[in-house]
């Protein structure tokens, strides 16, 4: 197996995941990977990273090793090893040359009962092997309502945050993921995300200046090409994680330029 020695957390200005969550096959993921790389290529300022489904990071692998493109995995066990079946341990991801992992991703926290202390093990499992975790974080439509969002997001980072220190986000991504913002269409306005984003910043300086500055701060939720440049240009918006516009080339290129022209 080649490995990769892509540099896990890099140090251009703005990052853009795609999350392909459970989609593709071998030959659309050829065909979407190779626009991918012609249409991306000329990224200076925009880390772009893939994150697929298991199967596929060979194919990731062997597809993305000579270009400027990352790539990672969409959850990892909270064990090292062990007696867990069906589990994938973040040292097998490394075998495969990824350097993120998406963590926390509110479709499993739902769906599969995923607590913050289990999240909070995972981010801990990445950063131990080398990967770059990409933590999501974001409340419910009736948590934002009720306007108890910064709550909700505070206590998720706090459970990463007591388990360890706040200076392991110098090392790690946030993506702020507002729950009903997700494959709904309707994005977080840029002062809704602005607002989230500069929370999240603020918490972690309060605790580690120094991880509050280094820390990539991604929105998550409906980024589409139409609304992409006004979301990339928010302060404190470093970037986007992109679901269902990832899964085609031109949506997901406009996307990654948007980000690459918000750059500074
Ligand atoms: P979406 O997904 O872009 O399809 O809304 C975003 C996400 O999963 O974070």
């Amino acid at each position: 197996m080649t490995q990769t020695n892509y540099s896990a957390l890099t140090t251009t200005p703005n990052l853009v995941v795609a999350n392909w969550k459970m989609h593709g096959n071998f030959k659309q993921n050829a065909a979407l990977l190779g626009d991918y790389i012609e249409k991306l290529s000329s990224l200076k300022r925009t880390q772009v990273v893939v994150c697929a489904p298991y199967p596929y990071l060979a194919q990731l692998q062997n597809k993305l090793q000579s270009s400027n493109i990352a790539w990672g995995a969409q959850n990892v066990a909270k064990n090292e090893f062990g007696a867990f079946t069906g589990e994938v341990s973040a040292a097998m991801l490394r075998d495969f040359g990824c350097t993120y992992v998406i963590i926390g991703h509110s479709e499993r926290a739902t769906a599969y009962c995923e607590s913050d202390d289990n999240i909070a093990c995972k981010f801990v499992q990445a950063q131990k092997h080398g990967l770059t975790p990409i933590l999501c974080v974001g409340e419910t439509l009736l948590e934002r309502e009720a306007g108890v969002m910064e709550l909700v997001v505070g206590k998720q980072l706090d459970a990463i945050i007591n388990l360890h220190d706040a200076a392991v986000f110098a090392t790690a991504v946030i993506s702020y993921e507002p729950i009903w913002a997700i494959g709904t269409g309707l994005a977080a306005t840029p002062e809704q995300a602005k607002s989230m984003h500069l929370f999240i910043r603020n918490k972690i300086a309060s605790l580690n200046i120094d991880a509050a500055h280094q820390l990539k701060i991604l929105y998550g939720g409906s980024v589409n090409p139409q609304n992409a440049l006004q979301l990339c240009a928010v302060e404190n918006i470093d970037g986007g994680l992109i679901g269902k516009c990832s899964l085609n080339a031109e949506e997901f290129s406009a996307i990654c330029h948007a980000a690459e022209a918000s750059a500074v």
